[in-house]
């Protein structure tokens, strides 16, 4: 099976968020399980071409593509994924990916992705590689779909060439004036009120997406049936219900070998399951780094995250009076909105023992946070998948989750499952989304934590549990075969 992964973010290249995570580390499973996987990636000007050994290639040469009228040239640059023998294929376009940060609110940011997506389809042309699935990934890539089955038709290159798309999350949509159709080169015939690209009056490169792919995967089950409902699908359910025998929910896998307390290069102090003395180690360090006392019996609950109504701050800051009440010290990692940013910054100003902030992004304190903390705090309104709390379980980390998505399929509350008679809790969670449902969760996991016993039981159960790639690469094999059998012309 030859697999195109389309991606706009990888680690270790590029990151904003848990996509990165996936398409570092999905591949080299795919590969394991017989796939000839080739990735591709925008060459931002924030990749370090040297330290990632990017090279021009130069038998792609340089390739005018049209992008709003205007022909831009393209070239590019190849690297190997680290440890696995997986070629990156870089697209560079100077004019469109030569910016501070990875996603922008430029006026031409939907130019940037038509283009990637044009870009891909023409090196897969220089190369003459014929992938069975195109895997695209999000609304950055839901163009790519139709631009095989339409723009691209003629070339006999793609007639076995089918689509995979995978939703990370349906909360950005790539919502774009008419004027896309323009840009893009899209038949105005494709354009009309509840047609396959329209949203609003707007072009919805997400809705392209799922009305062109051949099969339309997300990162969880629960996820995968929520988007069909009003309240998670965000204006996307009807679309999503027409296609729902196409439409897969897929557990996101993580990748034990950068994400293990025993090896972890960012920790100063390795932990098993069998002895935990360099978690404690851990968590001392942490808290030093910030100035706040530790503790043994005082829980230091996490927070690594996209500060963003999706994860939960809104209703974190409408309880925040009643969580500072708590005997528990907070060590918060993340940006996004001002507001939340501003309410983190002025509480560890006013709780300097209690809170530490720290705004911006940091790798390796996450990873610290991860081993450090008692506790992970994930409060999401939605969460497709989420990779932190699978973290977090096996870090011995409990983590305390809003059960939605993929948190409700990774998270088994203690106290529930105590009261069905089942042992295997491994965190806390909590329905309501509110600020009170919330705290009651939070203060439930600080008195279970006073039990040293039980809190090493939660430790323990989590721990134990593996969500490697391994099943979940099966799974998107499986997905691919189906996306060829389902492939359909336009
Ligand atoms: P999402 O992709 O919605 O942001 P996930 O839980 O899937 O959520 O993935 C988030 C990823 O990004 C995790 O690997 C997490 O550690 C990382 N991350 C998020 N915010 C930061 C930050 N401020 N600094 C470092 N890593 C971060
Ligand atoms: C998105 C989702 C997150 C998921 C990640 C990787 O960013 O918000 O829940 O884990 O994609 O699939």
């Amino acid at each position: 099976m030859k697999v195109a992964f389309v991606t706009t973010e990888c680690v270790p290249y590029a990151k904003t968020g848990g996509l990165a995570d996936v398409a570092g580390s999905l591949p080299a499973e795919l590969v394991k399980l017989g796939c000839e996987v080739k990735i591709f990636l925008p060459k931002y000007s924030l990749i370090d071409e040297n330290r990632h050994g990017l090279k021009h290639n130069w038998d792609i040469s340089e390739m005018p593509i049209r992008i709003n009228g205007v022909i831009r040239s393209v070239h590019v640059y190849q690297s190997k994924l680290p440890n696995t023998d997986i070629n990156v294929y870089f697209v560079d376009c100077p004019h469109y990916f030569y910016r501070h940060i990875i996603y922008t609110n430029d006026p031409d940011e939907d130019e940037r992705f038509i283009l990637f997506s044009k870009a891909v389809i023409e090196t897969l042309q220089r190369l003459q590689w014929a992938p069975d699935v195109i895997n695209c990934n999000d609304w950055q890539t839901g163009l790519l779909p139709l631009f095989i089955k339409d723009n691209y038709s003629w070339d006999r290159l793609f007639d076995n060439t089918a689509t995979l798309f995978t939703i990370h999350n349906i909360g950005y949509q790539g919502l774009f004036s008419k004027s896309v159709l323009f840009s893009a080169e899209i038949r105005e015939g494709l354009f009309y009120p509840g047609g396959p690209i329209e949203q609003d009056g707007a072009v919805s490169f997400m809705k392209a997406g799922i009305s062109f792919a051949d099969i339309i995967n997300t990162v969880s089950n629960t996820y995968a049936h929520e988007i069909l409902t009003p309240e998670y699908g965000a204006g996307l359910e009807a679309t999503l219900v027409q296609r729902e025998a196409d439409l897969f929910g897929i557990l996101n896998g993580v990748d034990y070998n950068i994400w293990n307390p025993e090896t972890d290069k960012h920790l100063p102090y390795h932990y098993t399951i069998n002895d935990f003395s360099g978690k404690y180690l851990n968590k001392k360090y942490l808290l030093n780094h910030f100035g706040i006392k530790p503790d043994e019996n005082i829980p230091l609950i996490g927070i690594v995250s996209r500060m963003v109504v999706q994860k939960g701050f809104d209703i974190f800051a409408d309880a925040i009076n009643e969580m500072m009440s708590l005997d528990a010290q907070w060590i918060i990692l993340g940006s996004g909105e001002d507001r939340f940013e501003e309410l983190f910054r002025k509480l560890s100003n006013l709780l300097p023992g209690k809170v530490g902030t720290y705004i911006g992004y940091n790798n390796e304190l996450s990873h610290l946070i991860e081993a450090g903390a008692d506790m992970f705090l994930m409060p999401s309104r939605y969460e497709p998948c989420g990779l932190n709390q699978i973290y977090s379980l096996k870090y011995g980390t409990a983590p305390i989750v809003r059960k939605t998505g993929g948190l409700a399929d990774t998270v088994k509350d203690w106290d529930e499952q105590n009261h069905f008679g089942f042992k295997d809790g491994n965190g806390f969670s909590f329905y309501d989304y509110s600020g009170f449902a919330l705290y009651k969760s939070v203060e439930r996991a600080v008195n279970v934590f006073k039990h040293k016993d039980i809190w090493k039981k939660i430790q323990t159960n989590g721990m134990k549990l593996d969500f490697s790639w391994t099943r979940s690469a099966e799974k998107y094999l499986e997905l691919y075969k189906l996306a060829v059998e389902n492939r359909q012309r336009l």
